[in-house]
């Protein structure tokens, strides 16, 4: 589930347009699936087979895929593919016998972190990941208390749901969590002042949980370094910094490899999930050992599937597509140049207002023309109008009224002309102002 998407989960008004073989899907799907399940769009996408950064139904309909962050080095990339089947063909074991190739990857991954985070540990879920984190922090600090902003999301598991006030009113934040507004001016005082709530409370401050990207609060990445003195308050506090890179790793802000780098920090905990193994469920954390060390000799920690040769070798492939591929180049590149342009259409259009984003991660704000208050309902008709032009985008933030564009890595100039093409036409087919 990517909770950030969940503002375009709708139930599928336009089931009566699909083509015969979909609808049948669609019927099949609720006689057997439980009902917390979402499908995207009022007319719902099926698909059939992926490639680089263009998914296709099964007429063969191409749609430029301007959403999925999972297949960051490009939809069922050969080099993945090919990684998966050798090592799958060979051997899968897991973590309570030596093999090699989860060394290798652990020392490849520490690599790209520096900064003193010296061990790795997997999982299969971003929420896996956090889950440890907590559990870590907790541990290494003593306090409980986690602080997190407004509209995080951070996982599925009943500490991290608790931690996500995304969910909404139905997973209330739990009594040790304390909810700070997203990034904007004041976010430090706002931590400050949670961290005192919680000492007042007689709760000692554990970590401070934040997606570098802020995602599913709007998509907020500047200015870069915003957080350095959240961190240093987090720090004086006694807790831990826990970066969650799940939506900023691997490559997605342009240039630097992690979010956290970008905002020039030096995190006690960093974890990452979604991207990593390209669709194949690795995820995990790295962390300083001396954060580790107690928890690791007190705590056996097995996870049966984390850390599997299958899923490790798919992601020592993503790696070597990423560097191989100028990814991280290229996230700069076409991410500065997307940025632009998307500011040239928000600038003739009554209602796009801004445009955040960095690397290949960008929100644009949808208002009403005539009350200029955020509209969830027309960034609902826009991305809904990139779907009937075979582009998928999604929406996010508290109100839903945040396009968000994040495609796979390997997206280029000429992806980005056909996406901007196509948002043109459907901003254009938007409500307008009744001047
Ligand atoms: C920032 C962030 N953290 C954690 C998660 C949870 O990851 P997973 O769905 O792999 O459990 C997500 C998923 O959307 C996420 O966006």
């Amino acid at each position: 589930m990517d909770a950030s998407g969940m503002a375009d989960g709708l139930e599928p008004a336009g089931a009566a347009a699909l083509e015969p073989g979909a609808r049948d899907l669609l019927r099949r799907r609720e006689a057997v699936l439980g009902s917390g399940y979402r499908l995207f769009y009022d007319r719902p996408v099926r698909f059939s087979r992926g490639s680089g950064v263009y998914l296709y139904d099964p007429e063969g309909h191409a749609y430029l895929d301007a959403y999925n962050n999972v297949p960051a080095v490009g939809h069922c990339h050969p080099r993945v593919a090919e990684a998966i089947a050798r090592q799958a063909s060979t051997l899968n074991v897991h973590t309570r016998y030596l093999t090699e190739g989860v060394i290798d990857y652990a020392e490849r991954l520490l690599g790209t972190h520096g900064g003193g985070l010296d061990r790795a540990m997997f999982t299969c879920t971003g929420s896996e990941a956090n889950d440890l984190a907590l559990r870590v922090a907790r541990h290494h600090c003593g306090g409980t208390g986690i602080i997190v902003t407004a509209n995080a999301y951070h996982g599925v598991t009943a500490a991290t749901a608790e931690a996500s006030p995304c969910l909404g009113p139905g997973v209330p934040a739990a009594p040790h969590v304390r909810v700070v507004p997203a990034p904007g001016p004041g976010f430090a005082t706002h931590v400050a002042e949670a961290i005192g709530d919680l000492r007042a409370r007689g709760i000692g401050l554990a970590a401070f949980l934040a997606d570098s990207l802020f995602s599913s609060d709007g998509v907020i990445a500047d200015p870069a370094g915003f957080l350095r003195p959240v961190q240093d308050l987090v720090h004086e506090a006694g807790g831990l910094y826990i970066a969650d890179e799940v939506q900023s790793g691997f490559g997605r802000t342009g240039g630097h490899m992690w979010g956290y780098q970008r905002h020039g920090l030096a995190p006690d905990i960093v974890t990452m999930g979604k991207p990593m193994g390209n669709g194949l469920p690795i995820a995990g954390l790295v962390a300083r050992h001396e954060v580790l060390d107690d928890f690791g000799r007190k705590v056996c920690y097995f996870n049966t599937f984390g850390g599997n040769p299958v899923c490790v070798a798919a992601a020592a492939a993503v790696l070597d597509v990423i560097e191989e591929e100028g990814l991280r180049e290229n996230a700069l590149e076409t991410g500065a140049y997307l940025k632009a342009s998307a500011e040239g259409l928000a600038a003739g259009s009554a209602i796009v207002s801004g445009v955040r984003g960095a690397g290949l991660f960008l929100g644009m704000d949808v208002v009403d023309p005539v009350t200029g208050e955020p509209s969830g309902r027309i960034a609902s008709r826009v991305v809904n109008g990139l779907r009937e032009r075979r582009v998928l985008i999604g929406a996010t933030g508290p109100a839903g009224n945040v396009l968000k564009v994040r495609p796979p890595l390997p997206f280029n100039r000429a992806h980005a002309d056909q996406l901007l093409a196509a948002l043109a036409q459907a901003l254009a087919a938007a409500p307008q102002p009744k001047s």
